[in-house]
C-alpha cells in the first residue's frame, strides 16, 4: 500500500509537556463531540499551553486524540478516502491529516487554526470546505482563505512517514496555493 515517504532529520516527540499535550488532546476529544464550541474555547485553551517552540524543522510525530503517535498503516485501514481528521501538530497546533483517493495520506497537513482570530476551523464535507464557525471564514479543501475575514490562508505541515509513524515538520517551500513565500516559517 502507497503512504507518504520522506526523510526527517530528528524527531522530537518530548517538546510539549505532559500537561500541555493532555490538555489538548482532552480538547481534541471534547470537539469531536461539541463541533462550534471547540473552536470558541480553542484560543483560550491555547493560552494555558507553555509554549516550548516544538516543531522545528526535526519535526514532531502526529498524536490522536489520545495522545498517541498516529501509525500511518492503521491510520489508513481505518479511514475513507477525503476523511480530514485532526490531529496534534508542530507546536501543539490542530493540524488535519488527508487521505487521498487512493488511500495514501497527502503529503501535507493543514493546521486549522483560523487566521482571524483563532478559532479551530471544522471540515465541512458537504461543502467541501473548511468553515469557520465564529466569523464565517472559509478556507477550500487545501486551506486556501476563499472568504474573509480570514487574511491568509491555513497554514501547511509537511507531512512524511517515518517507521510508520506520520511525522509534521515545517513546510518551508513555495506555499502552492498562493505562489508566495509561506509567511508561518
Ligand atoms: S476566527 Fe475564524 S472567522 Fe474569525
Amino acid at each position: 500500500m502507497a503512504q507518504v515517504s520522506g526523510n526527517v532529520p530528528n524527531m522530537d516527540d518530548n517538546d510539549v509537556p505532559d500537561l500541555g499535550r493532555r490538555q489538548f488532546m482532552n480538547l481534541l476529544t471534547f470537539g469531536s463531540i461539541t463541533g462550534v464550541a471547540l473552536g470558541a474555547l480553542y484560543p483560550v485553551v491555547k493560552y494555558f499551553i507553555p509554549k516550548t517552540g516544538g516543531g522545528g524543522a526535526g519535526g514532531v510525530t502526529a498524536k490522536d486524540a489520545l495522545g498517541n503517535d498516529i501509525i500511518v498503516s492503521e491510520f489508513i485501514a481505518s479511514h475513507q478516502p477525503g476523511d480530514r481528521t485532526l490531529a496534534q501538530g508542530l507546536k501543539g497546533d490542530p493540524t488535519y491529516i488527508v487521505v487521498e483517493g487512493d488511500s495514501t495520506l497527502r503529503n501535507y497537513g493543514i493546521n486549522a487554526v483560523c487566521t482571524h482570530l483563532g478559532c479551530v476551523v471544522p471540515w465541512n464535507a458537504s461543502e467541501n470546505k473548511f468553515m469557520c464557525p465564529c466569523h464565517g471564514s472559509q478556507y477550500d479543501e487545501t486551506g486556501k482563505v476563499v472568504r474573509g475575514p480570514a487574511p491568509l490562508s491555513l497554514a501547511l505541515a509537511k507531512a512524511e512517514e517515518r517507521d510508520d509513524k506520520l511525522v509534521f515538520s515545517q513546510w518551508t517551500e513555495t506555499d502552492f496555493r498562493t505562489g508566495e513565500k509561506p509567511y508561518w516559517a
